[in-house]
């Protein structure tokens, strides 16, 4: 054999191992992005035009496929004595997802288990604004503990 059939080969060879390691990747990639893109049914967040961290809060629903529609308040409490939300259990903002309202920045895991469940309550609150939660930057600092409420009444729903 000689040297320029050798090095053609080699040449070959190399760029069916590039092919593959570049082709790889690239289908678990598409994966991620379909998986993303499921369409979820449109809420309803209330905030205050100032806050940044309602704004992060919204984008984490969006990005998890819901239709985010925000309404800017200068009063936002309005929403929570309408929805009879006790004192202990606000936070900055209120999101109204059908039925239900989502008081603060409850993970979306529990939005999404509210979903799933539909259990016969008003909605689900964290109150305060916990480091580590959806729209509050830092690392979790303790277990998120999450109420149910009803009738302004409210009792733990999950801890996370
Ligand atoms: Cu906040
Ligand atoms: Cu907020």
């Amino acid at each position: 054999m000689s040297k320029k059939i050798v090095l053609v080969t080699v040449g070959v060879l190399a760029l069916f191992v590039v092919a593959i390691f570049v082709s790889k990747p690239n289908i678990s990639e598409q994966k991620t992005v379909s998986v993303a893109k499921e369409i979820k049914q449109s809420v309803q967040i209330f905030k205050s035009p100032t806050c940044g961290c309602c704004k992060g809060y919204a984008s984490a629903l969006g990005q998890d496929g819901f239709q985010v529609k925000a309404t800017d308040m200068s009063d936002v409490g309005v929403v929570k004595d309408k929805y009879n939300i006790p004192a202990q259990m606000r936070s900055c903002h209120t999101t109204v997802v059908g039925k239900y309202f989502v008081e603060g920045h409850v993970p979306i895991e529990a939005v999404n288990k509210l979903l799933r469940e539909q259990p016969d309550i008003d909605g689900i609150a964290l109150p305060g604004m916990p480091i580590g939660t959806p729209g509050m930057p830092g690392r979790k600092q303790g277990p998120f503990v999450i109420y149910q409420v009803t009738d302004g009444v409210y009792s733990e729903y999950m801890t996370m």
